[in-house]
């Protein structure tokens, strides 16, 4: 195999790579990105990493979720703070239900790349670049929205640095505090159909704590604070390269733009530029895997991104529909056992399972996004490997994207608070539904008692 240099990806064909007018500016772009100081830390990455690696062996678990595409104007202190607290909230339903830690990891502080079908869309007869997200272009239809601009690339670095540094201060600042859940209330929570039964939750988790640290005579302090790591996408690979470093005393190179950058079911081809360039860092990567993956094609990937067979290194995240997903992930399995790798099995419910209503919004239905996560629990459970994490696009706001869960929601009612740009997110009370049923199943598998979930 050739040499790797956080470069060497140039020689090899990059999908969907936005086409910029001019090279000379992008260079531009990508210098100043390449100066700025790095966005997370090579510890948290290895940390990160450890932490993945024990879920592969079944102790420990993640939670990933975020928005489809993060936006310029939604880089605003309560979008933030809602989302921090929906997936505060998964993730304390979820170590009740599994008695297991949870690693959260956001789809944010950077997800601001999207792959896109087609490279042109077309309305009255007008025929546009399509919008790739804020990193490269802006969604209004018109020729100078969707022209993509360098300094995009600047702006997607500074609202990623921005973003982060609020989450860093809330965490810092006790906003994640066990103690005190109470803070992460959403204002309609009291409304809703679950509210009676995360309350309970949450008093029997204060009141364990409560009894631990009057048994022990100390402040729980190391359990009382709770770490978030970022992810993104791994698409546009100028951004990338510019933000990828060597550190002093240590072997390697780090993508410092994010903890967990993941290549796109649409980024995977062995042969491909995104391959080549997430070979070569020494970050933990995701790979989606959707229904075209064989168990040739997984071999490769494999042994290309995975060659020291380290745990921690790859996580595999199947979304694979919920039709598909019993025909597809048991070879699957078998082929990573084969091969004799240690991965972490994630499984993303939302992408297998995107649909169009007749009035021409997509849409997810709460019912399938569930099957899929069950029936890939019975699955891997079957197979002897475990499904060691879950990969949701939500809002911690009160959006109307998908339909179904314990309100209702129909197709009639999307248009009332319809924002996602991209693909449709589970809601606030949708996500903390969901939350609820994957535990109380855990439980149920795992044999605790029903009465304790
Ligand atoms: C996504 O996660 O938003 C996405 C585009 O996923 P996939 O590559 O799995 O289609
Ligand atoms: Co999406």
């Amino acid at each position: 195999m050739k040499t790797w240099t956080p470069d060497s990806w140039q020689q090899m064909p990059a999908a969907q790579q936005p086409t910029y007018a001019d090279p000379k500016v992008l260079e531009a772009a990508l210098g100043r990105l390449a100066a700025f100081p790095p966005l997370v830390t090579s510890w948290e990455v290895e940390r990160l990493k450890q932490q993945l690696g024990e879920a592969a062996a079944g102790r420990r678990f993640l939670l990933q979720g975020g928005a489809c595409a993060e936006s310029f104007d939604q880089c605003r202190s309560d979008v933030i703070t809602n989302k921090l607290k929906i997936l505060l909230q998964m993730s304390l339903v979820l170590t009740f239900g599994i008695k297991r830690q949870i690693i959260r990891v956001g789809r944010f502080a950077g997800q601001y790349a999207k792959p896109r079908t087609s490279d042109t869309e077309i309305k009255d007869g007008v025929t546009l670049p399509t919008y790739r997200g804020d990193l490269v272009n802006a969604p209004e239809f018109t020729s100078e929205a969707r022209t993509p601009d360098p300094e995009r690339l600047v702006t997607g670095y500074q609202h990623s640095a921005l973003t982060l540094n609020f989450i860093r201060a809330l965490v810092e600042g006790g906003f994640a505090d066990l103690h005190h859940p109470e803070y992460w209330d959403l204002d309609f929570v009291a409304h809703s159909p679950r509210a009676r039964e995360y309350q309970d939750m949450v008093e029997t988790i204060s009141d364990s704590l409560r009894f631990m640290e009057t048994l022990a005579g100390i402040q729980a302090g190391q359990i009382s604070r709770v770490d978030f790591f970022t992810s993104h996408e791994g698409l546009h690979l100028g951004y990338e390269q510019a933000q990828t470093r060597k550190v002093p005393h240590k072997d390697g190179w780090f993508n410092l733009a994010t903890h967990l950058p993941w290549i796109g079911v649409r980024t995977s081809d062995p042969g491909g530029a995104h391959v080549e360039y997430f070979r070569g860092i020494s970050n933990p990567i995701g790979i989606k895997i959707g229904p075209e993956m064989t168990p040739e094609w997984l071999r490769d990937l494999l042994k290309v991104l995975d060659p020291d067979k380290e745990p921690g290194r790859l996580t595999l995240i199947h979304r694979l529909g919920y039709r598909g997903v019993a025909n597809v992930l048991p070879g699957l399995v078998d082929c990573v056992r084969a091969a004799d790798h240690t991965v972490l099995w994630c499984c993303d419910p939302m992408h297998g399972n995107t649909e169009t209503t007749a009035e021409g919004l997509k849409t997810r239905r709460f019912d399938n996004i569930l099957s899929e996560l069950e029936q890939s629990l019975d699955i891997h459970r079957d197979c002897g490997s475990y499904l060691g994490g879950v990969h949701f696009e939500l809002s911690g706001d009160n959006v109307t994207e998908c339909v179904g869960g314990a309100r209702g929601l129909s197709e009639n009612d999307l248009r009332r608070s319809y924002q996602s740009l991209v693909d449709p997110r589970l809601n606030y009370e949708q996500s903390l539904e969901m939350a609820l049923r994957v535990a109380r199943k855990m439980a149920a598998m795992n044999g605790i008692a029903k009465a304790r979930i």
